[in-house]
């Protein structure tokens, strides 16, 4: 079943267009991790799916609900968590959530329920009397998630939540985030890779404005370029092992990236997604008696999927 549809959705600033005719489909259960280069219209997009934000032409529905036609039951399916959590800095922890927790609707004996429920999954329980304006970013992160939460919605969107944070708080976030895909719809965005590795099935690649690819993660990594590529270090004839590696089939080009102390030549060489010249390579370099130190098939990464989609040049 699907929990989120965007249909072609569009925004344009002016004249400028933040999003290009965006279609996607999230599928419940699914942790989507949402790329992009900064300005590609990662916030843009996730602003319109949770209806804060309109789009100039095309639709979005969360758990079958339109956003913009039926806001008040779809944003029961959703909490949100926005690129820079808007807190107030003199409330208490527990404060700031009970008035969230009204104004999300939540009443009577259910808001302490709520409350109690969203402070032990973020690990607030020691923050819970303090005031927002004395916490750290990692904590100030934990009660936006804890906001997104309140309600117990299917459907977590999570802009950046480990934006600004140390590689501990990264890490503590994560773990968070992890538990709560457990049980929940994530689509979450940010600029750490590994981290989308780490926990997301499915990617979305947006670069200026445009949904570059939509896939799970091993998808986006088969048949890359950067699938074939083999690096090397070896001593010797630069020129004679490079023109030879060029002649042999399955490779597309061989460059030399640079020599290293002790005269060392640190070659790449691109081939046909799918094949491994290593043996090749090192016959080629063994039969002319050459040392070699090193030889290396790159297994390519989300990093590798993101550089070859965003590209410049
Ligand atoms: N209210 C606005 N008025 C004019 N331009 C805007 C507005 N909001 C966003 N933009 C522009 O739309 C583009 C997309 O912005 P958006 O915030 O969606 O990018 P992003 O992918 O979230 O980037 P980042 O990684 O930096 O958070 C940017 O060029 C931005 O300057
Ligand atoms: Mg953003």
């Amino acid at each position: 079943m699907s929990m989120v549809i965007a249909e072609h959705l569009h925004k344009t600033f002016g004249r400028f267009v933040a999003v290009r005719d965006a279609s996607f489909s999230i599928d419940k259960g699914e942790i989507v991790g949402f790329l992009g280069p900064n300005g590609a219209g990662k916030t843009t997009t996730m602003k319109m799916i949770t209806g804060y934000l309109p789009p100039t032409a095309g639709t979005a529905s969360i758990a079958g609900f339109d956003v913009l036609k039926n806001p008040l039951e779809a944003r029961r399916h959703m909490g949100y968590m926005p690129e820079n959590v808007p807190l107030y800095d003199d409330m208490r922890v527990y404060e700031y959530l009970e008035y969230r927790a009204r104004l999300k609707g939540i009443c009577g004996s259910s808001v302490r329920q709520q409350i109690a429920f969203v402070i032990d999954r973020c690990g607030l329980e020691p923050k819970r009397k303090n005031m927002i304006s004395t916490l750290s970013k990692g904590y100030r992160q934990r009660v936006g998630l804890a906001d997104a939460l309140l309600g117990n919605p299917d459907l977590l969107i999570l802009d950046e939540p480990t934006n600004g944070l140390d590689p501990n708080q990264i890490r503590q976030i994560r773990e968070l985030v992890r538990s709560l895909a457990e049980d929940h719809t994530v689509i979450l965005s940010t600029h750490i890779l590994s981290e989308v590795e780490q926990i997301c099935n499915k990617v979305i690649i947006i670069d200026q404005g445009d949904i570059k690819a939509a896939d799970t993660p091993a998808n986006l990594t088969h048949g890359l370029r950067a699938a074939g590529r083999v690096s090397i270090e070896f001593k010797g004839d630069l020129e004679c092992v490079v023109k030879e590696l060029e002649a042999f089939a399955p490779v597309k080009k061989v460059i030399h990236e640079e020599t290293l102390p002790g005269g060392w030549h640190r070659l790449i060489v691109r081939a046909e997604p799918g094949t491994d010249t290593r043996e090749k390579a090192a016959a080629i370099i063994a039969s002319h008696s050459f040392p070699m130190r090193h030889i290396y098939r790159h297994i390519p990464n989300l990093e590798d999927v993101f550089v070859e989609m965003t590209r410049r040049d």
